[in-house]
Formats: structure tokens, sequence, C-alpha cells
């Protein structure tokens, strides 16, 4: 549309300057028939420059116009024809976004080229500026002819290192992969929710390790891939979600879309050293479903226990003082269960839900407890509880080889919750384990 309202104004700024020569008046603050000019004055041909560590991997390209208005585009008053803007195309129309007819735009020096879109950023590219109208139709002369300027040029991309920002950037983004993606993550955070677990050191050893990697001068120093997670029980599904959760902390954190592949990429290297279940079944923990799947059957389990006529009394309310069923038993009931050979280590438990003091002992969670008549646990409890533990795994699909793995592992617990310990002397000797109450 401009293009076409250009000519009639350019006409009418000719006869104006007509009118005006030899006058008086001041000159017009154009040469309404000078040609306009565009001169690319950076890069300069054959020179080879760095791309931005930005996400598009941006090329500044400076370049001077005389007797042209830059305005941004659909700004132009009519005043000011001829008027536009700067258009940029690179390597013809290779390197524009999908769907784009042109590479980039702007309205003065410098403007950016964005390179993420060739088919390689780096290497050899022709950056061409074109005078666009405000409508960004080419401009054109009254001769018909166009306005543009080229250059042939070549790109670097910077290093990984630089584009992550360096290397407090990368321990910031570890920092927030690990502390706000992985440890809320309940598919992954029962191996990093253990008090002996320095998680700090592990950021300082993920930042340097991916600081080399990406190109940095950080010399890992921590343990080898192998070592560090040996005897961890890792399965494949652990791993793709592990790292979801470091791409996520990037893509969430404004690191470009193609850094974080490349980040991905790095963490996907090690994947043969770290996963050692690779059909995620070794483990009574993987094969319940991790903590999700725990945690469901315990949510169900705690709906049958308080529904239970004879243990739903140990867990009412005492007049306000007495115990209740709440998160934090789930939550230690979950962790008992993921220990049985899990990575939870159950006494050692950081989840947020703790408030700092982790779950405690079978024998100091259960000493001294009785209902609100004053009857305290006895075996017949335990062996309740116990079958609507199974009932609940039952429910859920859990098979029976692995009901009965649950409950052996659990049964040695009644020395230290049953209180009268002679019962559960009974009950060992009665399904035939090699089980001794020590006293107590
Ligand atoms: C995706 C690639 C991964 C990388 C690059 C990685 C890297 C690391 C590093 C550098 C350490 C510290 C080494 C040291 O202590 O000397 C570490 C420790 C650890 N990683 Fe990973 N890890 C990855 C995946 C995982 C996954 C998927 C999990 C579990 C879901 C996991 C769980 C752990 C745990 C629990 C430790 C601490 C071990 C200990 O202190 O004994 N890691 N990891
Ligand atoms: C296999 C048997 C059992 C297991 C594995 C078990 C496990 C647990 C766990 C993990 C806790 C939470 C510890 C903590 O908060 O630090 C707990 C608390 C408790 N348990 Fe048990 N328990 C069992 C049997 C029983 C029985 C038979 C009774 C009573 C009939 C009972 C009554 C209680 C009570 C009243 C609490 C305190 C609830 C609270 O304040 O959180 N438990 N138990």
């Amino acid at each position: 549309m401009s293009g076409m309202r250009s000519l009639p104004l350019l006409l009418a700024f000719a006869l104006v300057g007509c009118a005006e020569v030899g006058t008086a008046e001041p000159p017009t603050p154009r040469q309404a028939s000078a040609t306009p000019t565009l001169a690319i004055t950076s890069p300069t041909a054959g020179e080879t420059l760095p791309l931005l560590a930005d996400a598009p991997r941006t090329l500044s390209i400076s370049f001077d116009v005389t007797d042209f208005t830059l305005r941004e585009p659909g700004t132009c008053l009519a005043s000011e024809a001829p008027c536009g803007h700067v258009v940029v195309h690179v390597d013809g129309d290779a390197c524009n976004a999908d769907g784009a007819d042109f590479n980039a735009a702007g309205a003065g020096s410098p403007v950016g080229a964005a390179l993420l879109h060739c088919p390689e950023s780096a290497g050899a590219h022709t950056f061409t500026l074109t005078l666009a109208n405000d409508d960004r139709t080419p401009w054109t002369g009254a001769d018909g002819a166009g306005v543009t300027a080229s250059v042939a040029a070549t790109t670097e991309v910077p290093s990984l290192y630089e584009r992550l920002g360096g290397p407090d950037s990368i321990r910031g983004f570890v920092s927030a992969a690990l502390g706000l993606h992985v440890l809320p993550d309940n598919r992954i955070n029962a191996y990093f929710h253990n008090g002996d677990l320095d998680l700090s050191f592990i950021v300082d050893c993920l930042a340097d390790q991916l600081g080399e990697a990406a190109g940095g001068t950080e010399e890992y120093a921590c343990r080898s891939m192998l070592e560090a997670h040996a005897g961890l029980g890792i399965s494949p599904t652990d791993f793709a979600n592990f790292v979801a959760d470091v791409e996520e902390a990037g893509l969430y954190g404004g690191v470009g879309p193609a850094d974080v592949a490349e980040v991905v990429a790095i963490l996907e290297s090690t994947e043969a050293d770290i996963v050692e279940d690779p059909g995620g079944d070794n483990s009574l923990y993987q094969r319940l479903g991790r903590r999700p799947g725990i945690e469901a059957v315990v949510d169900q389990f705690a709906d049958a226990l308080l529904a239970d006529l004879s243990l739903s009394p140990f867990f009412v309310p005492d007049g306000g003082t007495g115990p209740v069923y709440n998160a934090r038993t789930g939550l230690c009931i979950t962790r008992l269960i993921c220990a049985i050979d899990g990575p939870c280590d159950y006494g050692e438990g950081t989840e947020p839900e703790l408030e700092g003091t982790p779950c405690l002992s079978m024998r100091d969670s259960h000493v001294g407890r009785t209902d609100p008549e004053g009857n305290a646990i006895a075996l017949a409890h335990f062996g309740r509880l116990a079958d609507l533990l199974v009932q609940e795994l039952d429910a859920a699909g859990v098979p029976p080889l692995d009901q009965e793995l649950v409950v052996g592992a659990l049964i040695p617990t009644c020395c230290d919750i049953v209180g009268d310990n002679t019962e559960c002397q009974a009950l060992f000797d009665s399904v035939g384990v090699d089980l001794t109450c020590d006293g107590g």
C-alpha cells in the first residue's frame, strides 16, 4: 500500500522542490529526487564474526542509509516519504523462520539477523538488506528499482559454555534443576530426599561436568558416573524423568531450546553408566511403580485403616492430644516400603512435610501406644493392619510374590510395635521365620 502511496508523494515532493528553486525559502529537508542509498558497514566482506550467545544466534548487521526515513513498520507519516524499514535476508530465504518470507527487520542500525533457522548457523553466509516500505513491500524508486546491499561473511557459533552464560549461570541452572525440579518431582525424588545426600556437592559436581562438556575450563574431579550411581538401581524411566526435569529447568530459566537440547544430549550420553535396571523391574521399588505407586497404595491403605473398627481408635484424636494419621504418617509408611530395596533411607528423610524431624523408628513410634480405652497394640492389630496393606497391594494389581516381599519385610517390625513380644515370637514361629524379639 505505501509502495503505491509513495510515487505520488515523491512527485509532490519533486513539484515542491521545483517550485522552490531560486526562491528565498529554506530548502526542503531532503532532496526529493535523491535516490536512497543503503550500505552495510559490518560485517565487511570476507570477515569472520562470532554470533551472539543468545537463543536466536544473532549477528548484528550495521548499515548506513541516506535519503530514506527509517521508522518501525506501520509508523511512517506521509510527510516522511520515502520512509520504511530495512528487511534482512540471510542466504536468500534459507534462514527464515517457519512461515516467514524474511529473516529479520529493523528501523535502525544495527539490525539483528537470526541464524538459528539456517541449516548451519556457523559458516559462510550472504546477508542482504533491502529497503522496504512501511508495509514491508520492497521500496522502489521512480525507475522501479529497489535498494539492496549484500555482503558475504563467515559466522562462528559461540561455545555452548558461552551460550549458557559461563560458570555462574551454569551453576544457577544446575542448582535450579535439582532444587526446583528434581527435588519436588515425586517420580524420582526418593533418590534425593535422604539426609546423607549432599545436594550442593552434587550441584557443584554436575556444574563442573556440564561446564567441561560445554567447552569451559572446568575440570570434573568428582566420581565417575559409574561409581557415583552404582547400587542405586536407576531405571531408564528414572533417567528420562531426571533429564526431563533438567530440560524443564532450562526452558523455564530462559535457556534457548537449541541450547537445552545440547545439554540434554550431554546428559543422555551418560545413560549407559547410570542406568542399572534396564527393564525397570529389578527391585520391588521399581515394580511397585516407584514413589507414586507406593504412595497410591498407602493412600488407599490409610482410608481402609481409618475405616477399620479395631485399628481406627488408635489413630483417632484423643481429646485433641492423641495421635492422628496424617500426611507425615503416610509419608513415613511410604518411605518404609520404599526403603525395602529402593532408594529411601527410612529414618533419613528430608521431605519438607517432615518439618526437620525424620521418621521415627518403629519402636519410638509405637511404644506405649494405646487406644482411648487403654488397650495396647496387640498381635491381632498388627495382623489386621498387615491384612489391610495386602488388600490394597492386591487391589493395585501388585502380584502375590511382591505382596509377600512387602509383608515379609514388615513382619520383623512386630517386636517393636506389638506391646507383648511373646505374641510376635509366636507369630514368627507359626509362619516359620527365623526371628527372635530381642526384648524391650
Ligand atoms: C542424567 C545424567 C546424570 C548425571 C550427569 C549425573 C551426575 C551426577 C554427579 C556428577 C554426581 C556426583 C558425583 C559424586 O558424588 O562424586 C551424581 C550423584 C548422584 N546422582 Fe546423578 N546424574 C545423572 C542422573 C541421575 C539420575 C537419573 C539419578 C536418580 C534418579 C541420579 C541420582 C544421583 C544420586 C542419588 C547421587 C548421589 C550418590 C551418592 O552420593 O552416593 N543421578 N550424579
Ligand atoms: C506393619 C505394621 C506397622 C507399620 C509398618 C507401622 C508404621 C508406622 C509408621 C511409619 C509410623 C509413622 C512414624 C513417624 O511419624 O515418625 C507409624 C505411626 C503410628 N502407628 Fe504404626 N505401624 C504399624 C503397625 C501399627 C499398629 C498395629 C498400630 C495400632 C493398632 C499402629 C499405630 C500407630 C500410631 C497410633 C502411630 C502414630 C500416628 C501419628 O501420629 O503419625 N501402627 N506407624
